[in-house]
C-alpha cells in the first residue's frame, strides 16, 4: 500500500508536524507500507521527501510533486531539471500537518478533488473543529459545556473593560484558529495597555481570536478513533501535568522545555468522571462533525464540573503527545492506530 504523509506545512506548527511525521513513519511497516514522505514547506511547496535511518529529510528545493485532480492516486513529480513526470500511484494520503493550511480541511478538499483516499478526519469536521469559534458554538448546541468566550473580529475589539465583566480576570486571548497554544496569551492585570499588546500579539496569528474566562482545572484528553463500521472507539483519559513554572500549557512547555509538562496515563479520575468524559468525547467528535479521529481536550475543576476546551483532529504524534500514549493505555498500540486509521479511510 502506497501511503503519502504530509508533513511540515504553512502553519506555526510546522516543526511540531516534522516531529509527528517523524514517528508516524517509523509505526509504518515496511511489510505493509510503501512510505513516500512529502515535505510541505512553508511556504506550501509540496517536495519529495526521503526517510532514512530514522530521519525525515527537509529539502529546501528538489523535486515538486502534486496530485492530479480526479486522478485516484496518480501523482506527478516535476524536478527542477529535467521533464516532468509520473510517479507511482499512491493508495491514500496521510496529512501528519498541524494547524491551518492542513488540519483545517484544505488539505482533506484536495483528497477529495483529487478522489483519493484520506487517512483521518474529513474536510468539514477539520475546519470546524479547528475554528475554536465555530467548534464551541456546535459543542454547545449539543448541550456540551465550554469555557464562556466572548470572539473579537479584527477591526471590532470589544473594551477591555467589557471582556472583564463578562469573563472575570485573568482571562485568555487566542487565536481562533491556531494549535500547540500558538499566540495564546494569559491577561490577568486590569491593564488597558497588557489587552492591546496582547490583542496585537493574537492578531499576527489570526483574523479572529477568542477571550476566554480562565478555567482553573486539570487538563484531560481522550482519544477518539472511528472503526470502519462507524463506531468509535474512545481511549481512556490521559492527563497533562504542565510544571508549575509556566502558568499554563504554553508551546514552550508542550515542546521546548523538556521539563515543562508531564503526561498521566490514564489520568487517576473517579470512575463515573471517567465514564462522563468518554461519553462527552464521542458526543464532542459527532457534534462538531469528526470522522476517522480526534483527542478530545477537557479541563476538570476542583468541583468535578467538567468542560470541554477543544477537538484536534491531526493530534500530535510527537514523543510527548496524548494521543497516541492514551491509546497505547487502551490496549491500541502506535502501529494499531495507523493501520486503522487507513482501514478508515479505505473503507
Ligand atoms: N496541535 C497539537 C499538535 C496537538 O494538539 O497535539
Ligand atoms: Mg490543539
Amino acid at each position: 500500500l502506497r501511503i503519502a504523509v504530509l508533513f511540515g506545512g504553512r502553519s506555526a506548527e510546522h516543526e511540531v508536524s516534522v516531529l509527528s511525521a517523524t514517528n508516524i513513519l517509523r509505526a509504518l511497516e515496511p511489510a505493509k507500507y510503501d512510505a513516500v514522505p512529502i515535505f510541505v514547506t512553508r511556504e506550501g511547496q509540496w517536495l519529495l521527501s526521503s526517510f532514512e535511518g530514522g530521519t525525515l529529510a527537509k529539502p529546501s528545493s528538489g523535486t515538486e510533486v502534486c496530485l492530479v485532480p480526479g486522478g485516484q492516486g496518480r501523482m506527478m513529480a516535476i524536478p527542477i531539471h529535467g521533464a516532468p513526470h509520473e510517479l507511482p500511484d499512491i493508495d491514500i494520503l496521510f496529512p501528519a500537518l498541524h494547524g491551518l493550511h492542513g488540519e483545517d480541511g484544505s488539505v482533506q478538499g484536495l483528497a477529495e478533488v483529487a478522489r483519493v483516499p484520506l487517512a483521518g478526519c474529513g474536510i468539514l469536521g477539520s475546519a470546524a473543529a479547528l475554528d475554536k469559534d465555530i467548534a464551541k458554538r456546535l459543542l454547545n448546541e449539543a448541550g456540551l459545556p465550554t469555557a464562556r468566550s466572548v470572539t473579537i473580529h479584527h477591526g471590532a475589539a470589544p473594551a477591555f473593560a467589557e471582556l472583564q465583566s463578562a469573563l472575570g480576570l485573568p482571562l485568555f486571548i487566542k487565536p481562533a484558529r491556531q494549535g500547540s497554544s500558538v499566540g495564546v496569551s494569559k491577561v490577568s492585570a486590569e491593564a488597558e495597555k497588557d489587552y492591546q499588546a496582547t490583542l496585537t500579539e493574537g492578531f499576527r496569528h489570526d483574523r479572529k481570536l477568542l477571550a476566554e474566562e480562565f478555567i482553573r482545572g486539570r487538563e484531560i484528553e481522550c482519544s477518539v478513533l472511528e472503526n470502519t463500521d462507524g463506531g468509535l472507539f474512545v481511549s481512556r483519559p490521559g492527563e497533562i501535568v504542565p510544571a508549575q513554572s509556566h502558568g499554563f500549557y504554553s508551546y514552550d512547555a508542550k515542546y521546548i522545555d523538556e521539563h515543562g509538562a508531564a503526561l498521566k496515563v490514564p489520568a487517576e479520575l473517579p470512575q463515573e468522571i471517567e465514564g462522563k468524559i468518554r461519553e462527552m468525547a464521542a458526543k464532542a467528535f459527532r457534534a462538531v462533525g469528526c470522522d476517522g479521529m480526534a483527542r478530545v481536550d477537557f479541563f476538570v475543576t476542583p468541583d468535578m464540573r467538567v468542560l470541554i476546551n477543544e477537538l484536534n483532529t491531526i493530534p500530535g504524534f510527537t514523543d510527548i503527545s496524548m494521543y497516541s500514549k492514551a491509546m497505547a493505555a487502551s490496549g491500541v498500540s502506535y502501529c494499531e492506530i495507523i493501520d486503522r486509521l487507513v482501514a478508515h479511510g479505505l473503507a
